[in-house]
């Protein structure tokens, strides 16, 4: 995490010389579970040790949010009446926050703030997420008396992805970014929205992330087609069985899915067999954690990266090249992370090949793609919370 003062002496410059309260959240990893969450699936997440910082203050006028994004040393102000918003990508974030915010019943009004962030933009890590979940706790804080509820405030950050930036997401990332725990994974039924903390501590080995560099970015990605997709397979499955309540494919067998297939064609069908799978394989995970088979965990891994490559398609030449290197060093377990279209694979790594693994990568990467990939090692941090 940076240091607050990082981000205070820049709150004081740009603003009228007066401090205000610090919040931060993380990003996220994900151990297990792509593209489930928006499938009533599970999912694996934590929290890393890295995020975005704001300091955040009420400026005394109505709508008017003067906002400065230190790391792009770039400065928006904006009304929170204007229908239309900043246009600024990072700009929305707060004003759709803001707004989302408002409908939870929080009186916010115009304010001052200044964040940066030390999560790797578009590396599949969250760093939106972790803006949505940190302004929303500055503003529960600030305006709203702390009443609204850790999940509302997730919801609500959700809620901005889909009414402001263009982004269908589910709500793993909102989550973990919320109710992270250092030193602990979560287990997070998403259509339930029940989970549990599991420890991770695994003896042995541990997680690392090889960024390919490759941007990744949601918003006009086919990030929505897949999940239109996915709804298309339910849709069609609900039709062929109108006694039955199919609201998402959590709800779909393999039997129903293959008596929709040749309907909904191949495309389709390949996506919903990659979550139905998936579903299944996070259920693996958490028995083989249970009994910490950590080399089934990593073959689980395996198989999901080839499922997000093959059927998903949303991984690219870069991490599968990454993946491929991770089986010939005999790396545990690799797969793309997160939403996919670029940004890291997350790798689960024997202590002692460790070193080996990197400096192949690093080596081998670079003499196809020019450049070595970024590599961040994985430390489980706490959630959104008040600094000071
Ligand atoms: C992105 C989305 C999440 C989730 C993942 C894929 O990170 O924001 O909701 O769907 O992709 O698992």
């Amino acid at each position: 995490m940076m240091e607050i003062d990082y981000v205070r002496s820049r709150f004081i410059k740009h603003f009228d010389g007066k401090t205000g309260n610090v919040y931060a959240s993380p990003g996220r990893i994900n151990l297990i579970g792509e593209h489930t969450d928006y499938n009533g699936g599970f999912v694996f997440p934590g929290a890393v040790d890295k995020g975005i910082m704001a300091e955040m203050r009420a400026n005394g006028t109505e709508d008017t949010v003067m906002a400065y994004a230190i790391d792009l040393k770039d400065r928006v102000d904006f009304h929170l009446n204007d229908p239309a918003g900043p246009r600024a990508s990072w700009a929305r974030y707060i004003y759709g926050i803001a707004l989302e915010m408002k409908k939870l019943g929080v009186p916010v009004k115009g304010f001052n703030i200044a964040f940066a962030g030390d999560v790797p933009l578009g590396a599949g890590m969250s760093s939106s997420a972790a803006m949505e979940s940190c302004f929303a706790c500055g503003l529960n804080d600030i305006f709203g008396d702390n009443k609204v509820s850790q999940w509302d405030m997730a919801l609500a950050g959700q809620a901005t992805e889909h009414n402001y930036c263009g982004v269908n997401c589910g709500i793993m990332d909102q989550f973990a970014s919320v109710f992270g725990k250092a030193g602990c994974l979560m287990r997070l039924d998403c259509r339930s929205r029940e989970f549990e903390y599991f420890p991770f501590k695994p003896d042995g080995y541990r997680l690392v992330l090889l960024d390919s560099v490759v941007k990744h970015q949601l918003a006009g990605s086919p990030y929505n087609d897949r999940r239109n997709s996915c709804e298309n397979v339910v849709k069609h499955i609900q039709a062929k069985h109108p006694e039955g309540k199919f609201e998402t494919l959590r709800d779909c067998t393999w039997e129903q899915l293959d008596e929709v297939r040749a309907e909904v064609g191949e495309e389709d069908y390949k996506r919903a067999k990659f979550v139905l799978g998936e579903k299944d394989r996070v259920l693996g995970v958490c028995d083989a954690l249970n009994e910490g088979d950590y080399e089934k965990v990593g073959e689980l891994m395996y198989q999901t990266h080839e499922g997000l490559s093959k059927d998903y398609e949303v991984s690219c030449e870069e991490l599968d090249f990454l993946n491929d290197i991770a089986r010939e060093c005999g790396v545990t377990g690799s797969r793309i992370m997160g939403g996919g279209f670029g940004g890291c694979t997350i790798n689960l790594v024997r202590n002692d090949l460790y070193r080996q693994f990197i400096a192949t990568a690093k080596q081998k990467f670079n003499e196809k793609y020019g450049h070595e990939p970024k590599i961040y090692d994985v430390v489980i941090g706490d959630g959104s919370r008040k600094l000071c």
